[in-house]
């Protein structure tokens, strides 16, 4: 207990996690990652939800798990491989990230995850909410995973209103777990954010944290266009967008770099035919910015480059 009150009593939030458990029980979604112990899936399936939707996840997950059954599989492989397999998913980082994962687990750690959420935090490539999902969800551990869905569905049934700073909305979610179901009840909100408890839309009757909810029973529903809360959520959203990359934009720049790298092949392709395949009326005069983008996805390991010669790592 952080010195955080729970604005519910004990016997309501009791009564709340009986309600939501029962309703995950009944409605989860048939979701791949949900039916495995691996932690090495697991971890796959947690850094691919990450940025990307859970529908455009689920055909990825697992032809990467075919690919590289492992973190041994995975370690070994050429990091071109993996990013390549990493095709649709976008934020390629991520598939360096992964490797760099899979390399130190095999490298330091004997080929397991330390089952330790501090233990995890230590890996290069882990943040806060990736050792907070793999302590629970792959080594059952009882701490809270908290993300965007999370925090709004525990915003709005706990407090009603603001969403509050990141680190407050961990202590509070970690007050509010239920005794040894931290997986399942994580889960289950996980499932409520992205069925009912909509951004703009919820649908608060069909939802089995009602009776309790804070935000439904303030009446805020139907003003929420106007309420402080609906932005301020909806800002907090925008750190993981999942939006593809607006044309024009770096990011947009350097995906269209990194798919005309893979499609490529071993030999890679010249600065200027990079140029040319990402960019319409691509000229010498485009050249400084090209470099620039290039010399940003080198430094990030998403490419090599040997003169003007330009691969995959
Ligand atoms: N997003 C992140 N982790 C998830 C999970 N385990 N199930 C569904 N959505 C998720």
């Amino acid at each position: 207990m952080g010195g955080n009150p729970l604005p519910l009593s004990e016997n309501d939030l009791h009564a709340l996690h009986e309600r939501a458990l029962a309703w995950y029980g009944e409605r989860k979604r048939d979701l791949p990652w949900r039916k495995t112990s691996d932690p090495y899936a697991i971890l796959v399936s947690e850094v691919m939800l990450q940025q990307t939707q859970v529908e455009r996840v689920i055909p990825k997950y697992h032809e990467f798990l075919a690919l590289f059954p492992s973190f041994e599989a995975l370690a070994s492989a050429p990091v071109s491989d993996v990013i390549r397999a990493w095709a649709t998913l976008g934020y390629n980082q991520r598939a360096v990230r992964l490797h760099g994962i899979a390399q130190q687990v095999v490298g330091e750690h004997g080929g397991r995850l330390p089952p330790d959420e501090n233990a995890l935090l230590k890996l290069k490539g882990f943040g806060p909410y990736t050792a907070a999902a793999l302590a629970c969800f792959a080594f059952g551990r009882q701490t809270a995973v908290v993300d965007t869905n999370v925090r709004r569905v525990l915003g709005r049934v706990l407090l009603g209103e603001t969403g509050p700073s990141p680190s407050a909305m961990q202590r509070l979610a970690q007050d509010a777990l239920p005794a040894g179901k931290a997986s399942e009840w994580a889960q289950a909100l996980m499932d409520i954010g992205a069925t009912l408890c909509s951004i703009r839309r919820p649908r608060c009757e069909a939802c089995p944290a009602q009776a309790w909810c804070r935000w439904a029973n303030a009446g805020l529903v139907e003003g929420e266009a106007q309420s402080p809360v609906a932005s301020r959520l909806s800002d907090q959203r925008a750190v993981y967008s999942v939006q593809p990359p607006f044309k024009g934009s770096s990011r947009y720049y350097r995906g269209r770099i990194v798919e005309a790298l893979r499609q490529a092949g071993e030999e890679g392709k010249l600065a200027a035919e990079i140029g040319s395949a990402v960019r319409d009326g691509f000229t010498e005069a485009d050249a400084p910015w090209l470099d620039g983008l290039l010399a940003g996805l080198e430094r990030d390991g998403l490419l090599r480059r040997d003169g003007l010669r330009v691969r995959l790592p």
